[in-house]
């Protein structure tokens, strides 16, 4: 589509469709605006806690996603854990990264930070050929399942046709490992009582994000048979902390809190997920490069199995809200409709991960309380203006965002504002004026 929109000074959007020009409300995120250094230098550094002898035949590593929220983690824990290894982080700066997760590393003289899009395969084979890559972690996604009920296009191409870019620019540039992040949610819903789920399970994914994801490991699995693709895959359960965009659960349950709002609860809010704390899926990715071996799949898999209602007890709780009474909960909880599916519980098997020496260390209560003191000091500045994100299904285009209402209401081609009344908008003038001339504009 050929669409530009602006920021106004009143938070309003000039909207430029094939010549067409509408107004309306939205909000634009800007994943590489910096904090203030004062705040910035509040933050805590975070990253995992392993530390193993540097492999030999790894050097300069290319990370897909770094600017999101487990990427981030892993480039700031391989960074500053193993100065042998040069990381290269690579992100198309999505609605959902920023910079602010990175920037401790701005000077490191084993980090840069590339801008561009996976899907670029002129780009991508550049990158691999300039810093000599010879490993790939491809985090890399769109990873939100409520957005991929609507955009589902932007799933498929991101998730697939991204994956099948870097594998096959890996192909013809030559590498020694690439390890592929999936996750649980390709295996589907486990029945309550149903055994965990080991590396061989058959995939069943149920809704487009799971199912891109799924596609995805269909083309990794023709690499490693077809090309012998060093290629390593990794299915996490879900994953929380401190970096996490405040579209999912965890961090947009504490912000609304922390905003006194009711929480937004889909459904019933029964189905349960296991969640890994940010730090420990860092050693668990850093014990697979290490010590995983070339062409399998690994689990890496949680003790802690919580519900959404769950979530929200223990959150009202460290807020310090009452919820033992149905009136009580009424009071913080709103329930609203639920995902068009929603998979009841996923349960995997870690076995095989245990055994090259990884366990969970940061039990779900503890890695809780971090994260939620993380988010009352960062929560507010580190994305710039979430409020649409913490309503219930905002709707996501670029870095656009509306709430859901916003975006339905958006008027059509025949309600286009005309010339006439652009001209009573001298803000709107401005704003195409710097939109033309700014170098970071998207178009
Ligand atoms: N968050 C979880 O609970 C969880 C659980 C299991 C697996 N995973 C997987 O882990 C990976 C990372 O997830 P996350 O939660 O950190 O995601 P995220 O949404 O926080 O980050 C994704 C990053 O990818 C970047 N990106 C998106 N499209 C891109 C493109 N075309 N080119 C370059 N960069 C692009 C975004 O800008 C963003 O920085 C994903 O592959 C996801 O499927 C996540």
């Amino acid at each position: 589509m050929s669409a530009i929109a602006v920021e106004s000074p009143d938070s309003a959007l000039l909207f430029v469709d094939n010549g067409l020009k509408h107004r309306r409300s939205s909000t634009i995120l800007n994943p590489r605006s910096y904090l203030m250094d004062e705040l910035w230098r509040q933050a805590p550094v975070l990253t995992g806690s392993t530390n193993f002898e540097p492999l030999k035949d790894a050097k300069n590593i290319f990370i897909t996603g770094g600017a999101g929220f487990i990427a981030c983690w892993f480039v700031r824990h391989l960074v500053l854990t193993y100065p042998h290894y040069k990381i290269i982080s690579y992100d198309k700066l999505d609605y959902c990264a920023s910079l602010n997760n990175t920037r401790i590393l701005d000077g490191c003289p084993n980090f840069c930070f590339e801008p561009g899009d996976i899907t670029d395969t002129k780009e991508v084979k550049r990158m691999l050929r300039k810093h000599k890559i010879d490993t790939i972690f491809h985090f890399a996604a769109q990873s939100h399942v409520d957005l991929s009920f609507g955009n589902s296009y932007a799933f498929t191409n991101t998730n697939v046709l991204g994956t099948h870019v870097l594998l096959e620019s890996a192909r013809e540039h030559g590498i020694t490992r690439f390890v592929h992040i999936s996750t649980d949610e390709v295996y589907g819903d486990v029945p309550i009582g149903a055994a965990d789920l080991s590396e061989t399970s058959l995939l069943a994914p149920s809704n487009p994000y799971s199912a891109s994801k799924a596609a995805a490991e269909m083309m990794v699995h023709a690499y490693r048979k077809c090309f012998k693709l060093p290629l390593i895959t990794v299915r996490s359960n879900n994953v929380y902390g401190p970096h996490q965009f405040p579209e999912k659960i965890i961090p947009k349950f504490i912000m609304l809190l922390q905003r006194n709002s009711k929480l937004i609860v889909h459904g019933d809010g029964s189905p349960t997920r296991r969640y890994v704390y940010a730090g420990d899926i860092v050693d668990a990715i850093d014990t697979i490069f290490h010590k995983g071996d070339v062409g399998q799949i690994y689990n890496i898999a949680s003790k802690d199995e919580v519900s959404n209602m769950e979530i929200c007890h223990k959150l009202l709780n460290m807020f310090n809200l009452p919820s033992a009474t149905a009136e009580e909960l009424e009071q913080c909880i709103q329930h609203t409709e639920d995902r068009p599916f929603n998979d009841q519980r996923y349960a995997t098997d870690g076995s095989k991960l245990a055994a090259l020496g990884w366990q969970q260390k940061t039990d779900f209560d503890d890695g809780l309380r971090t994260t939620v003191d993380w988010y009352k000091r960062f929560g507010e500045v580190w994305w710039g203006d979430i409020t649409r994100v913490l309503t219930s299904f905002p709707v996501v285009e670029g870095r656009e965002i509306w709430t859901k209402e916003e975006h339905e209401a958006l008027p059509g081609d025949g309600e286009a504002v005309s010339d006439e009344d652009m001209d009573e908008m001298p803000w709107t003038k401005q704003a195409l004026d710097h939109l033309q001339h700014s170098p970071t504009t998207e178009r």
